[in-house]
């Protein structure tokens, strides 16, 4: 029940950094545009009735003035919370203004989330309910997508998957391919993708290497919808496969869905900065500006649109 009261507050608070972040759309200028979503987050975050901590933010102290990973957030009142925040989810698409930006963040009870630490990379695996506890994330790609196909009571040229369109994917989607599945490749936003993978909403699961940050907010909305994930550190930078090492994750080794977030009881707010297949962007009216925001509460599994319009102060 705590975590449901904090349902609206922070819809405000991703509703805030999407108005503010819309300003910069187009703009070339994905540090502004980040800069300014960070900001609103950060400031909205305040009046949120919850002692929170920022379990997966924009880095270390050192290296991120606000919304860094430990910083205490909300009033102090309420729940204690672990917070997960992006304020902006595809800072290409708001810099080149194309579909696909969103401001994200979730929540759970203290304690529930995976902390990657220094792991910047991620392997994913999601699936939405039906296929929960059906697939073995150590299998060959044939044969999961052959269960997932099974699960899904599906023909295996009807499974579309999403992965993100990079190099190191190329041979990943050649298997798809030709294993006689589909495609559904996007540059960059693989929270928008893990969404849709777990609600079965235009692809049937999510695939492949993206952020350990957006891992974790995934998760939350898998495990909100009853999906299922499976994450493994990926080490892709320089250093990073020590740096994982050293705070003490194997690379390669398998989180589940409990592993990355424990309990049921967490909350997914996303509000669309540009348009995309699962939220409308910031549109602006001459007296006011309207947001769509997709909820996801765990303690019931229910998804929520919420369309705020919002006058404009004189
Ligand atoms: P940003 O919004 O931080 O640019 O992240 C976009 C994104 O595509 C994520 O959706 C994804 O998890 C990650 O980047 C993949 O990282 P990379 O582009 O380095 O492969």
């Amino acid at each position: 029940m705590a975590m449901e009261q904090l349902t609206m507050p922070l819809v405000r608070v991703t509703e805030a950094a999407a108005r503010a972040a819309s300003d910069w759309v187009g703009r070339g200028d994905k540090k502004q545009g980040d800069q300014s979503a960070v900001e609103a987050m950060r400031q909205s975050m305040g009046s949120v009735p919850m002692s929170g901590e920022v379990v997966i933010g924009e880095g270390e102290k050192d290296e991120a003035p606000m919304l860094y990973n430990g910083e205490q957030v909300g009033s102090g009142d309420g729940p204690s919370v672990d917070i997960a925040v992006d304020p902006v989810e595809g800072t290409n698409f708001l810099a080149k203004g194309m579909p696909g930006a969103i401001a994200v963040l979730a929540a759970a009870p203290e304690g529930e989330m995976f902390r990657p630490g220094p792991g910047f990379y991620m392997d994913k695996l999601v699936v939405p309910p039906a296929a929960r506890g059906e697939l073995d994330p150590e299998a060959p790609l044939a044969s999961k997508l052959g269960d997932l196909a099974s699960a899904l009571d599906k023909h295996l040229e009807d499974l579309r998957i999403f992965v993100l369109d990079k190099p190191r994917h190329q041979d990943m989607i050649q298997q798809i391919q030709e294993a006689g599945a589909r495609v559904r490749l996007a540059p960059d936003g693989d929270v928008s993708g893990g969404v849709m993978a777990a609600l079965g909403d235009s692809v049937d699961a999510l695939m492949g290497i993206g952020g350990t940050p957006e891992g974790v907010i995934t998760a939350c909305a898998a495990k909100a919808v009853g999906g299922d994930m499976f994450g493994a550190m990926a080490p892709q930078k320089d250093g990073e496969d020590e740096r994982i090492r050293e705070f003490g994750l194997q690379p390669g080794q398998v989180l589940t869905m409990d592993d990355l977030i424990k309990g049921d009881n967490v909350l997914f707010v996303a509000t669309g900065l540009t348009n995309s297949d699962v939220l409308e962007g910031v549109r602006d009216y001459d007296d006011l500006v309207s947001t769509d925001t997709m909820v996801i509460t765990g303690a019931h599994g229910t998804v929520q649109r919420i369309q705020t319009d919002r006058p404009l102060m004189p």
